[in-house]
This record gives structure tokens, sequence and C-alpha cells, in this order.
């Protein structure tokens, strides 16, 4: 059945982001800045409370869930929350937005769950570039957990690649190379202003949407898809080959009106848009009310009416969202 979650734009609320933590092992430029705090365990949902939350979104209708972060594998029991998620009834598309760095002990394990998709960040194919980009992070680890997940036969694995001026906005073809040899999708993405990143100018590191087409049309012949993502990205397909290449451009190419989604952060806080504050504390009314999913799954319902209608972001100013991408889950 359809979804019954509808907001004022008559838009069809049918996909949650689940962010099951807000830590992750490495520390990206554009997505936290060096010093991040993380929330205390007292304000973040447990694993019951979680699953009880994704259980009340898919009876109302919600059919895919994309469980991110931080990195979600990071969190203790992140395993036994994706098997619980898998069970649920109702639940069309269980899928994981990772940054690899787990994938080598646990692709296998996902696959069991019933993970279909992963979405795996890959900014750069230097060590160096890559320790620069996430500051920890170690390449040759990400690359094999690519190759477990390959291994484990997921349906689709696609690459993500935040492109930024002077960082890596030279690889933009070699990627799409890398993602063609091993039969991955890649998305490439303009960076978004969520929360602030220790004074790295976002205008000055755009590269948008458009540079980076160009880059890959010097090297290869992309075919455009009619394919409804149902998301952000716009695909396309290089001739000759199944890999899909998606454009994620919240700056060049905005997609709200078509927009299906919310957010769960770790802290219970249900966000109706990645670009502005509007939310509804969900922990609250779950605390508040054990046990009793009707009352909880009322506050969803009313919650779509607080979604706005879309994004304005604007690089050349201080970011107006304060929390980080970490916390928001992508
Ligand atoms: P699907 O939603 O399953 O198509 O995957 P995705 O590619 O959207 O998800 P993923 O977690 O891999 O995120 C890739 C990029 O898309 C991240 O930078 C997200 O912030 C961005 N993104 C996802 N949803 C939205 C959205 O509603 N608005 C904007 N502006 N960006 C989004
Ligand atoms: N802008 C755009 N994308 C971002 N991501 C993290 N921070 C940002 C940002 N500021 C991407 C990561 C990951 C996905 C969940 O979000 O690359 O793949
Ligand atoms: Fe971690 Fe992903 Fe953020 Fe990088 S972008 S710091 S891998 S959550």
């Amino acid at each position: 059945p359809p979804s019954s979650l509808i907001d004022r734009f008559g838009r069809r609320v049918n996909y949650l982001r689940l962010s099951i933590t807000d830590r992750c092992d490495f520390r990206c430029v554009y997505c936290m800045s060096e010093d991040m705090r993380f929330l205390p365990r007292a304000q973040i949902l447990t694993l019951e409370e979680l699953q009880t939350l994704a259980q009340a979104f898919v009876e109302l209708g919600v059919d895919k869930i994309r469980v991110t972060g931080g990195e979600p594998l990071v969190r203790k029991g992140a395993m036994e929350l994706l098997e619980g998620l898998g069970r649920l009834p109702g639940l069309r598309e269980l899928v994981l937005t990772t940054n690899g760095s787990q994938l080598e002990s646990s692709a296998a394990r996902l696959k069991a769950a019933g993970v279909k998709r992963l979405n795996i960040s890959l900014d750069t194919l230097d060590g160096d570039k890559f320790r620069q980009i996430t500051r920890v992070g170690d390449l040759a680890r990400v690359l094999r957990g690519i190759e477990a997940a390959r291994a484990a036969g997921f349906e689709r694995i696609k690459l993500n690649a935040v492109i930024l001026k002077h960082r890596n906005h030279d690889e933009v073809a070699d990627l799409a190379g890398f993602a063609l040899r091993h039969g991955l999708d890649i998305s490439y993405i303009e960076e978004m202003p969520l929360g602030s990143v220790d004074g790295r100018d976002r205008a000055e590191a755009y590269y948008s949407s458009d540079e980076i087409r160009r880059d890959l049309e010097a090297r290869y012949v992309l075919e455009s898809t009619d394919e409804d993502s149902g998301g952000p990205s716009r695909y396309y397909r290089v001739a000759g080959s199944d890999s899909r290449i998606g454009f994620i451009s919240p700056h060049s190419h905005n997609f709200c009106h078509a927009c299906n989604r919310v957010r769960l952060t770790v802290e219970g806080r249900l966000l109706l848009c990645l670009g502005n504050e509007h939310s509804v504390d969900l922990k609250r009314v779950l605390r508040a009310n054990p046990g009793d999913s009707g009352k909880l799954k009322r506050a969803i319902v009313d919650a779509m009416a607080v979604k706005p209608e879309r994004h304005h972001f604007d690089l050349t100013e201080q970011p107006v969202i304060f929390r980080h991408m970490s916390v928001t889950g992508g």
C-alpha cells in the first residue's frame, strides 16, 4: 500500500534515512570539524528504540530505510540492529551508507542481514590525499572493504565522491575509471554547507556538477538515462557499460519538488529536510509513552505538516544549519 505519510505539498514520504550513531572513525573535512564532540550515551536512542521507531515508520508505509551515521558500522550492535530491520515485514529495501572502513570484516554478514545495496564513500584513489580529506582514514583498508563488498554479491554498490576544488577535482575521470573497472556505480556530490568546518572556505572549494560532467566527457561518452532515482541523483551511463554515473547537485540542480524522505537523528530528532532545521522530537514522545505505538505514529503523521517546501543553500554565507553532516546522516 502507498505510504500514508503525505506532506502539505502532496509529497509522499516512503523513505527513512536512519542515523544510528553520530560517531565515526574518520574526520572528513567537509563533514566534521577537527575537534568534534560526540553525543553522550544518555542522549542517544538505544538499539531497541531505533527498532521501535523504524517499525512505526514501516507500519505507516515507509518501504525503504537507509541506515547512515556518522559511520553506522562503528556502533556497537549495529549488525544486530540491521538484522532486526531486515526482518521488518513491509520493508522493501534496506540499504546502507558507509565509509567502508569496517566492510572487510562485515560485508558478508550485512548481505545475510538483508541489506540490498551499499553506498561507500570514496573521494580519491591517492593514499596521501585520502589522508588529507578524511584526516585519519586508511585508503588501502577501504579498498579492501570495497573488494569484500563486491565478493559478497550486493545488488548494486555505489561510490560517493564529494568533489572539492584543489583537493580531488583532478580525479573526477580516474574515479569513474575505477568504478567502471569494478562494475560499481558512482555519484559525484557538491559539498553542502552543514556545520562549521574549521574556517575552510566552502565557496572556494565549490566544484559544480557541470564542471564534473565536462571532465568526464573529456574521456567518456555519457548517455543520459531517464531513470527516476527517487532521489537527488541525476543518472547517466557510460556508453557500453552497466555502471551508472550520478550527480547530486544541491546547488546547481534542485530536486526538492520530488522529495520522498525524512531523516531520524540518533538523538531521536525527526528532520523534515536536510537543509532546514524543522524537526520533531520523537525521542520525547517515545519515552513518554512506553509501549504506546499509537501516540508515536500520530506524532510521525503530524510531523509531515512541518516538512518545508525546499532548502536554500548558500556557500558564501556562514552555514545556517549548525548540525554537522555526521549528525544528519547525509
Ligand atoms: P538514495 O537516496 O538511495 O538514492 O541514496 P543517496 O545517494 O541519496 O544516499 P547517500 O547516503 O549515499 O548520500 C549521498 C549524498 O546525497 C549525500 O551527500 C547526501 O547528503 C545527499 N542527499 C541524500 N538525500 C538528500 C536530499 O534529500 N537532499 C540533498 N540536498 N542531498 C541529499
Ligand atoms: N556535503 C555533501 N556530502 C557530504 N557528505 C558528508 N558531508 C557532506 C557535505 N558537507 C557525504 C559523504 C557520504 C554521504 C553520506 O554524505 O561523502 O558519502
Ligand atoms: Fe565519517 Fe562519513 Fe563524515 Fe567522513 S563523511 S567523517 S566517513 S561520517
